[in-house]
């Protein structure tokens, strides 16, 4: 039985095989990664393969997921390709930015490549994954990768000129970013750390969470909780001019400005 191979056992490897035992797969996972310590805690934790000889992990694999930082992603397709053994498989490239013509450049046929842009919220199965497709991938490969990343959560097919903005808008960072800002915001005014940590949670994760699960229109929502004249409404319009928009928009560009970087490798 061929495997679901994992090259690189860093973060993203560690969320996904973690949800995908949450999920009950049970097929075999093998990981490579270059630091052995990685590899046994992945062995220890999720019942991985730890494979420290590259060829082999990727004579094991039925799906191929390269999950190394951008840029490694040349010299490990490169030492892939000087190796003569190789048979159909479906590579999937997790590296932001990194363009499906790149790959295919890289490590051709007998290699068929998809991308994936996973959350690492798949460790509780609550991930998001976009995936798109390199035209040659045939509709049962393709059904195949779909499956694997539904197992961590929710999967859209984008097309690959909208990965990019996907990418700096889906990240979970945003969230976090955004629950620090505000409690230390809090804070500098007073609030007692716990209340503040409370307080900000609630305004940012409860009323997105009630909104995802109804049907109310956001702008109504914002109506509601932001009497017109009152603190709410105040606090809106006061992040407005000083260019909360701005600041978004700002983000997401350096974001993508840093993803195209990765084209270039
Ligand atoms: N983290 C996320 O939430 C997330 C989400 C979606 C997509 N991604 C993408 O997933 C990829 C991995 O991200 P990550 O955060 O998991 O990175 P990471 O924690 O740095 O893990 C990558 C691992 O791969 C190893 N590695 C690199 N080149 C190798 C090689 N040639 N042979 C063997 N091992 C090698 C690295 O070792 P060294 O440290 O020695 O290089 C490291 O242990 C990136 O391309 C990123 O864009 C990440």
């Amino acid at each position: 039985m061929k495997s679901t191979v994992f090259l690189g056992g860093g973060r993203i490897t560690s969320a996904l095989v973690s949800g995908l035992r949450l999920a009950k797969f049970s097929g075999p996972i093998v990981v490579h990664d270059r630091h052995p310590e990685k590899l046994r805690i992945l062995k220890r934790e999720h019942n991985v393969i730890a494979e420290p000889d590259l060829h082999r992990a990727v004579e094991a694999a039925r799906l191929l997921i390269v999950a190394v930082r951008p840029d490694s992603v040349r010299d490990l397709l490169r030492e892939i390709s000087t190796h003569k053994r190789r048979r159909p498989l479906i590579g999937i490239s997790l590296a932001a930015g990194m363009p499906l013509p790149r790959l295919r450049h890289w490590l051709g046929p007998p290699v068929r490549w998809a991308r994936a842009m996973p959350s690492p919220l798949a460790r509780r199965g609550r991930g998001l994954t976009a995936l798109t497709f390199s035209r040659d991938l045939p509709s049962g490969a393709r059904r195949e990768v779909r499956k694997l990343f539904s197992l961590v959560g929710s999967v859209i097919e984008l097309n690959e000129s909208q990965f990019d903005t996907f990418t700096v808008t889906f990240s979970t960072s945003h969230g976090y970013h955004a629950l620090a800002g505000l409690i230390a915001a809090a804070e500098a005014l007073g609030l007692d750390s716990g209340i503040a940590t409370l307080a900000a949670a609630h305004a940012l994760a409860d009323g997105i969470l009630a909104w995802r699960g109804g049907d109310d229109p956001l702008d109504d929502l914002i109506q509601e909780a932001a009497t017109p004249g009152g603190t709410a409404a105040a606090v809106m319009n006061a992040m407005n001019r000083a260019g909360y928009q701005k600041i978004m928009r700002a983000g997401l560009r350096a974001g993508v400005k840093r993803a195209r970087k990765n084209t270039k490798r």
